[in-house]
C-alpha cells in the first residue's frame, strides 16, 4: 500500500424526509443562496422541501445551471453572490449543480481572474464560502468530495479542480428524490459511479486488500442495483443503495494508498465538450476500449477483476480478460447506455479532433503510469469506433 491522507469532513444526511434537516443544518443567521438547475427540483417536490426548511432564514436563488456547467453561467452566479452578500451556498440537484456551487463558492473568494482557479486544478484557491448540497441524481460523489468539472463553452474546454476547501459541510441525500430521474440519468449515474470505481481499482496491485475489496463490493452492487432501479424505479431500498454506492464509489476512500487512472475520464471530457455527449456515454464509450487496448499493463488486476467481480473462473488468462472486457460492456448496454462512438454518431473526425483537444489542454501523460499519450489515447477512440 502507498502512504496516504484521508480526510473527508463531510456530515452525510441520509434518508427519506431529511430534507427537513435543512432548518438546523444551514446556519441560522446565514444568507443562503440556493442554486440549481433546469427545473427538475421544482417538478419532484425537492424545491418546496428546501424552501419549507429554510422559511425562518434569509434566501435567494440561483437558476439554470446546466448539465456540464458552463463557467460563463456561473460567473453570474459569482456577481450575485457579490451584490447580495451571500455567506451559504446550497446546491439542490445532480452532479452538475454541486459542481458549479463549489466552483462559485471558490471564485467568489478569489482575487484574481477566475479561470485560474480551473487552469491551476485549485491550486490557487485559498478560501471558498461554505456550502451545502442537497442531491438528486446519485452518480458523480461530488456531495462527499473536494472535486468539480467545469466547462467554458467559448473553447469547448472541460476542466476539473480540486481542492479541500470545496468539501460541501453536509449533503441531504434523500432517495426518494430521485425516483423522478429518467431512465436515461439513471443509467449515467450508475455506470458513471461504476466507472469511477474502476479508475481507481483497475490498476496494479499494490497489495491493497481492503481497498481492493471495498471496490469490488460497490462494482458488485452497482451491477445488481443498477438494473433494478431501472426495472422498479420506486423501490426505495434499491435506490437508497445505488445512493448511497455511487457517494462511496468517489470519496476518497477506495482511492487512499492505491495508484489511480483517470484517463478515460480525462478523454471523455474531451468527447463531452465537443460533442455535448452526457458525460456517463462518453465514458461507456470509452472505457472497454482503454481496457482492451492497456491490458498488458492492467493484468494482474483484469484477471483479479474477472474473478472476483463477474465470477469468471474458466479459460486461460487472455480469455478470461476478454470475458470481463465484454461483461463490462454488456452491463453497460444493458443499462441502455451505448458503447460505440458510430452508437452516437460520430467516425473518424471524432479520433483527430480529440487527439488534438488533449494535446491542447497538456493531457498528454495519463493512466497510473503517465504513459497514456495522445497516441495511445488515439488507439483507444481508434478501438472505440
Ligand atoms: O437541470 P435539472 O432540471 O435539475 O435536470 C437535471 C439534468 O438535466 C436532471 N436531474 C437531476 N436530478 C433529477 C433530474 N431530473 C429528474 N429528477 C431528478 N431527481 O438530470 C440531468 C443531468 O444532471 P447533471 O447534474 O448534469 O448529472 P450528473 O449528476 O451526472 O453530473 C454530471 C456532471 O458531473 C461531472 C461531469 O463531468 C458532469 O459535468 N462530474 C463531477 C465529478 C466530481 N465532482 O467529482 C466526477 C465525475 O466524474 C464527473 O466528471
Ligand atoms: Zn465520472
Amino acid at each position: 500500500m502507498q502512504s496516504f491522507d484521508f480526510y473527508n469532513p463531510v456530515h452525510i444526511v441520509f434518508g427519506q424526509g431529511r430534507i427537513a434537516d435543512l432548518a438546523t443544518l444551514v446556519p441560522a443567521n446565514a444568507r443562503v443562496l440556493v442554486l440549481y438547475g433546469g427545473g427538475s427540483i421544482k417538478k419532484n417536490g425537492t424545491y418546496d422541501e428546501v424552501l419549507a426548511a429554510l422559511k425562518g432564514h434569509t434566501v435567494f436563488e440561483f437558476a439554470g445551471i446546466e448539465p456540464n456547467p458552463r463557467y460563463e453561467t456561473l460567473l453570474k452566479a459569482v456577481a450575485q453572490v457579490k451584490a447580495e452578500k451571500i455567506d451559504f451556498l446550497l446546491a439542490v440537484g445532480g452532479g452538475s449543480v454541486v459542481d458549479g456551487t463549489k466552483f462559485v463558492a471558490a471564485a467568489a473568494q478569489y482575487d484574481g481572474d477566475a479561470w485560474d482557479i480551473l487552469t491551476s486544478g485549485g491550486a490557487v484557491v485559498n478560501s471558498a464560502l461554505p456550502l451545502g448540497a442537497v442531491l438528486t441524481l446519485p452518480a458523480t460523489g461530488s456531495e462527499m468530495n473536494q472535486g468539480a468539472v467545469v466547462t467554458r463553452e467559448a473553447t469547448k474546454t472541460k476542466l476539473p479542480f480540486h481542492t479541500a476547501k470545496v468539501f460541501p459541510k453536509f449533503a441531504v441525500l434523500d432517495p426518494t428524490k430521485t425516483y423522478s430521474l429518467p431512465p436515461r440519468q439513471v443509467a449515467n449515474g450508475a455506470v458513471d459511479a461504476f466507472v469511477h470505481v474502476v479508475e481507481q481499482y483497475l490498476t496494479y496491485p499494490t497489495d491493497a486488500p481492503v481497498q481492493d475489496r471495498f471496490a469490488e463490493s460497490l462494482l458488485q452492487t452497482l451491477i445488481e442495483v443498477g438494473p433494478k432501479a431501472l426495472a422498479t424505479p420506486h423501490d426505495y431500498q434499491v435506490r437508497a443503495n445505488l445512493m448511497w454506492a455511487a457517494t462511496m464509489a468517489l470519496n476518497g476512500l477506495i482511492g487512499a494508498g492505491v495508484p489511480q487512472d483517470w484517463a478515460t475520464h480525462l478523454v471523455g471530457h474531451e468527447l463531452t465538450a465537443l460533442y455535448e455527449l452526457d458525460h456517463a456515454q462518453t465514458l461507456a464509450i470509452v472505457l472497454p476500449a482503454m481496457l482492451q487496448i492497456r491490458r498488458a499493463d492492467k493484468r494482474a488486476k483484469l484477471v483479479q477483476y474477472a474473478e472476483r467481480v463477474w465470477g469468471i473462473r474458466d479459460g486461460s488468462e487472455d480469455e478470461r480478460i476478454d470475458a470481463a472486457i465484454a461483461k463490462t460492456r454488456e452491463f453497460f448496454e444493458a443499462m441502455g447506455v451505448k458503447t460505440t462512438l458510430s452508437d452516437y454518431g460520430l467516425g473518424t473526425e471524432a479520433v483527430d479532433a480529440v487527439v488534438s483537444q488533449l494535446e491542447a489542454h497538456g493531457m498528454t501523460t495519463l493512466g497510473e503510469k503517465q504513459d497514456v499519450t495522445p497516441a495511445v489515447s488515439r488507439r483507444v477512440l481508434e478501438a472505440a469506433l
